[in-house]
């Protein structure tokens, strides 16, 4: 469609392109996906390989600054991040004054948009919009910061919604140990989390570390643009991933599964989606027309899980729907298969977590990934303000009407 207005300003080819659904605006060396084939790798390390062997603040480290740590790197990294873990009291407060049934995930925005006016460092206007653009240490320190500060808003996020006080963070556990720590125990002494378990969520954090472009990257690299602090642009960035086609999509699978209910009434709910009065939530992407490698993985993780906790009788509504759509001509057309949503809120579920935690701890992990791609834009020479132009198709020019001589 054309515009009814000619707008000759700006440079270069204008294409209309709804959603960017074909349009590159960045280059980028942190994530590669083949959406056709499911491949999946960061930094050119194929995430099974990631997954098998490596851990999540090692994972984080290679997003962010391009290749694995040498063993002295990863402890200096790994000792930053854990010694920056505490918030600031003010910080606390504020998250005690929301409703005891307040979303999580509306406390963890807030509580990282609070951040930003806690470190004058990274304030644009207090330190010069430019500082954390010239400054390694200065930028580093922002990046420790957030990779620190995230989990301990997540706990209090949940600690809030279950009425209970904070725990402190215990910076000698490791990062997954010391998440779970401050989510469950009050101060027992040498206390650790069931290692599979703390492994699990490990790996999980590993797999929701980056994805390249998709909407929570996409509006961090839009924000961070305007040279805002990192802080608000992380803030906005989680608010992109709430939203149920996103990050969001984990708690709809569960709130999905549930009303389902059961292995028997698969075939009458994929009716409904079939007639497009429901979606099913957990299937689809916009980059994977094959099985998302990183379901593959979760739905292994599901069972170690379950050894542990129990095994969650979900999973059989799961695993039905999954066989009953990858059969149905409807869903294969579509070439639809389950996403990295499907099966991570039933591990979730049976470790304990509410419903509503779901995307916090979609959101935990991709700080990495967001901290990877605003350094990355930071860095980026050519980057400018993202700033995309439309096809006008409203009214041409028009004069005003006095109120009084409006029928
Ligand atoms: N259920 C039913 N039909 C679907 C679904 C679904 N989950 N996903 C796509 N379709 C259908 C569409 O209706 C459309 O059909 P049509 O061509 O006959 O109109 C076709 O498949 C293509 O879908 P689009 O909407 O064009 O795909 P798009 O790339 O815009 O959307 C998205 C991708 C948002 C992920 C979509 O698949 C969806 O809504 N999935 C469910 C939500 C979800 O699980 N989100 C998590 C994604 S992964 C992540 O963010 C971590």
């Amino acid at each position: 469609p054309g515009s009814r207005e000619e707008d000759e300003s700006g440079k270069g080819l204008r294409i209309y392109d709804p959603a960017f659904q074909n349009t590159a605006v960045a280059q980028s060396k942190i994530t590669y996906i083949n959406g056709d084939t499911g491949v999946l790798r960061y930094r050119g390390y194929p995430i099974e390989q990631l997954a098998e062997k490596s851990t999540y603040l090692e994972v984080a480290y290679l997003l962010i600054y391009g290749e694995l740590p040498s063993k002295d790197q990863f402890m200096n990294f790994s000792h930053e991040v854990m010694h920056h873990t505490f918030v600031h009291f003010n910080v606390t407060q504020l998250m005690r004054n929301f409703n005891y049934d307040a979303h999580p995930m509306g406390l963890f925005i807030s509580g990282i948009a609070a951040m930003s006016t806690f470190h004058p460092d990274a304030n644009p206007a207090l330190a010069g919009s430019d500082l954390f653009i010239r400054d390694d240490k200065v930028r580093n320190k922002q990046i420790f910061r957030l990779l620190g500060k995230t989990p301990t808003l997540a706990a209090m996020a949940y600690r809030h919604r279950i009425g209970r006080s904070y725990n402190p963070p215990q910076n000698n556990l490791s990062y997954t140990e010391n998440f779970l720590y401050m989510l469950d125990r009050l101060s027992e002494e040498n206390y650790k989390p069931n290692p599979k378990l703390s492994k699990a969520l490990d790996v999980l954090f590993i797999l929701h570390a980056d994805h390249e472009l998709n909407c929570s990257t996409a509006a961090m690299r839009h924000i961070g643009s305007s040279l805002v602090d990192p802080y608000s642009a992380i803030s906005g960035a989680s608010a992109a991933l709430y939203g149920p086609l996103h990050g969001g999509a984990n708690e709809a699978v569960l709130r999905m599964l549930e009303e389902i209910g059961s292995a028997d009434k698969v075939p009458g709910f994929l009716e409904e989606v079939k007639q497009r009065r429901r979606k099913l939530f957990g299937f689809g992407h916009r980059v994977y027309k094959n099985y998302d490698p990183r379901a593959k993985i979760i739905r292994n993780i599901a069972y170690e899980v379950f050894d542990v906790c129990g095994r969650e009788s979900l999973i059989d509504v799961a695993v039905e729907l999954e066989k009953a759509a990858l059969e149905d001509e409807y869903f294969v057309k579509r070439k639809l298969y389950p996403n990295v949503d499907f099966y991570s809120g039933l591990i979730y579920k049976a470790m304990g977590f509410p419903t509503d935690m779901f995307p916090v701890l979609f959101a935990i992990p991709r700080v990495a990934g967001w901290l990877a791609h605003w350094k990355e834009s930071l860095e980026d020479k050519e980057s400018k303000i993202w700033r995309p132009r439309q096809v006008y198709v409203g009214e041409s020019v028009r004069s005003y009407i006095p109120l009084e001589h409006r029928e």
